[in-house]
């Protein structure tokens, strides 16, 4: 989704705004666009430039016209309201001042018409230009370019992060954030900003992460924040973890391949602490977790997208070894049900972004249902899903960019068999000798996982046979049917090709008429109790014609490769960690197929890293 990168500073920043947008380029967009206050004489003119297409584009208008300013405001857009042309690309200008916005305003039309008796002229079809004339507007009557921007935040309904700029006040950026990220870099003799640290690990990673209502002022020497209620506050200073290194390409072609092969090492680092340890500690989860985790009497699981798949696997894992109830459920769905809740439940969000705008609506809605126990398994520190969360579980994957989810995915995965352990333990569902056996099978899972990788090359051969078609079926049964809804979503973000996944047990109720000699059909085949069920099922594939895909296990009792059947064995089964190992493939698959068709496969056409609009 949209990225914000601003900078105050006595040198030029331009340079530095530009490898900010290139940095959030793995958000998601489709249009960028900078204002800068460049020095003219004793004064500073505002000057803007925009494109339509990607930030190598603006970075070359940029350079044409010899840009260059100490302080400067710039965009990366993904459309809501307008179509992704120049006219609609941030900044949006009123006067002497600049905005950019991410988010959406919900209440801009009566905004707008106000503005526009007041004789303000719009020239964009967004909802964010409202937020330029707003403040240009309380200008007039204000102190300050803050206290301007502080007014008219206090009358913005929806959610937003703000940054903008002033010709009557050229060493300020002003911000605003409430429901959507923003973060402050600082730096020496220079203040920066941005939505993600990513954008910023080139200048600093001494952040603070603005809060709710916030509005602040950098300037080259000082940062002053204002909470919602206009109060001046101090707000703690982190140091990012994040390094350069971790978010730069190396010797990969993309980030989703880099990503698919870290996979071992971001599962080993996920699991770190319990790597060692006899048994597991709900601490694990947060200092409260022993205490809310005692008595809960189910779990319900809230996500969206890949991260919603987590939660359907996790939901076998908890109702067999820990035997509790667990319900999944897609948070856009959620948020707005009557549903029926159980407050003395476990409610857990998972999310890779922590950002994404409906499973925090649907966190905020769980609250007033009356849920205490809250907890996220989320990948970004200092995300809005892990601050509103009572108990947290950071995944240790680094960095993700390319936006289809690859390593997030399998370390989510980790951490919810994690939190099915500690459940069960607490509810007396598993003896000592359980618990030893599967953080034995958890300490193999980094190796397994390696072995798996190793079927890349086999894997990307049949990618030539996907490249062509503009179908295909996934099919899995239990706890491997969410594998292939994965390795469908996979496919069908990346490649663009139709690609549905069922439980295979419902073949034979609709998806099988579909099924002619033009159909791949990929099956996900571990070696476990469905498996002979599974097989009934493939030859009912086989029986009309339909060309099978099978990823089986190293020692599956299953039939030989022949033209219309093709298998891959993976490695030895590993019982309940199976799905953990059967999704790799599925993702070399999709990327592979991508390879072939040309696509963009780290910025998918349409998509977004980080939902932070519902
Ligand atoms: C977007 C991303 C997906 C992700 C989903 C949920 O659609 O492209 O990769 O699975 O959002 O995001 P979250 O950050 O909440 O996991």
């Amino acid at each position: 989704m949209c990225g914000i990168v601003a900078a105050v500073s006595t040198r030029d920043i331009v340079p530095v705004l530009l490898e900010g947008l290139r940095r959030l380029e793995y958000r998601g967009y489709d249009s960028a666009g900078i204002a800068v206050l460049e020095p003219v004489d004793a004064k500073s003119e505002l000057r803007r430039l925009r494109a339509a297409g990607r930030v190598a584009e603006l970075a070359g208008q940029v350079q044409a016209q010899g840009l260059a300013a100490y302080t400067g405001i710039s965009h990366t857009r993904w459309a809501t309201h307008g179509a992704p042309t120049e006219r609609n690309a941030h900044p949006h200008v009123s006067g002497g001042l600049a905005v950019v916005h991410n988010g959406i305003i919900e209440n801009h039309e009566e905004i707008r018409a106000r503005l526009k008796a007041a004789g303000s002229v719009f020239t964009s079809d967004t909802d964010s230009e409202v937020i330029a004339h707003l403040v240009a507007f309380n200008r007039k009557s204000s102190v300050s370019l803050l206290s301007a921007a502080t007014q008219a935040v206090a009358e913005l309904e929806g959610a937003f992060a703000i940054a903008l700029l002033c010709e009557s006040d050229p060493e300020a950026v002003v911000l605003a954030r409430k429901g959507a990220p923003l973060l402050i870099g600082l730096g020496e003799g220079e203040n920066f900003s941005a939505s993600d640290v990513s954008a910023l690990v080139q200048v600093t990673r001494r952040v603070i992460y603005l809060e709710e209502g916030d509005c602040a002022e950098l300037r080259p020497g000082s940062v002053r924040i204002v909470d919602a209620r206009g109060t001046e506050v101090e707000r703690p200073v982190h140091v990012s973890e994040m390094t350069a290194q971790a978010v730069e390409l190396g010797p990969y072609q993309h980030y989703m391949q880099k990503e698919i092969s870290e996979q071992p090492g971001a599962v080993a680092a996920t699991l770190e602490t319990v790597i060692g340890a006899q048994s597991l500690q709900p601490g694990l989860f947060g200092a409260d977790a022993e205490a809310l985790f005692k008595d809960v009497s189910s779990v319900q699981i809230i996500a969206c997208g890949t991260s919603y798949h987590a939660g359907m696997v996790a939901r076998y894992w908890l109702e067999s070894i820990a035997r509790i109830p667990t319900s999944v459920e897609i948070a856009s769905e959620y948020r707005y049900r009557d549903s029926v809740p159980d407050p003395t439940g476990l409610f857990v969000t998972i999310s890779q972004s922590g950002e994404t705008a409906d499973t925090l609506a649907a966190l905020e809605h769980a609250r007033t249902l009356g849920y205490r126990a809250t907890l996220t398994i989320c990948n970004v520190p200092e995300s809005s899903l892990i601050r509103q969360s009572r108990l947290r579980f950071l995944t240790r994957a680094g960095p993700e960019i390319g936006v289809a989810s690859t390593k997030a995915f399998t370390t989510q995965l980790a951490a919810l068999f994690l939190l099915t352990l500690v459940l069960a333990r607490l509810r007396g569902k598993l003896d000592r000798h359980a618990e030893a056996t599967y953080l034995q099978a958890l300490r193999h899972l980094p190796a397994a996982l390696q072995h798996v990788l190793a079927a890349e090359e086999k894997v990307a051969a049949w990618a030539k046979d996907f490249a062509s078609r503009q179908h295909a079926l996934f099919l899995g049964r239990g706890i491997h049917y969410p594998i292939a809804l994965e390795g469908a979503l996979k496919l069908k973000e990346i490649s663009y090709i139709h690609a549905e996944a069922y439980a295979a047990g419902e073949l034979k109720h609709g998806p099988l008429a579909l099924v002619d000699q033009d159909m791949p059909v990929v099956a996900i085949a571990p070696s476990d109790t469905l498996l002979e069920k599974l097989k009934s099922n493939l030859q009912e594939v086989r029986a009309r014609g339909g060309r099978l895909y099978v990823f089986a296990d190293r020692d599956a009792p299953i039939g030989d490769e022949e033209e219309a059947v093709r298998i891959i064995k993976l490695t030895d089964h590993a019982g309940p960690l199976s799905p953990i190992l059967h999704v790799l493939p599925l993702q070399q698959l999709a990327y592979h197929v991508a390879l072939v068709r040309g696509t963009d496969v780290d910025k998918p056409r349409n998509l977004a890293k980080s939902v932070t609009v519902e």
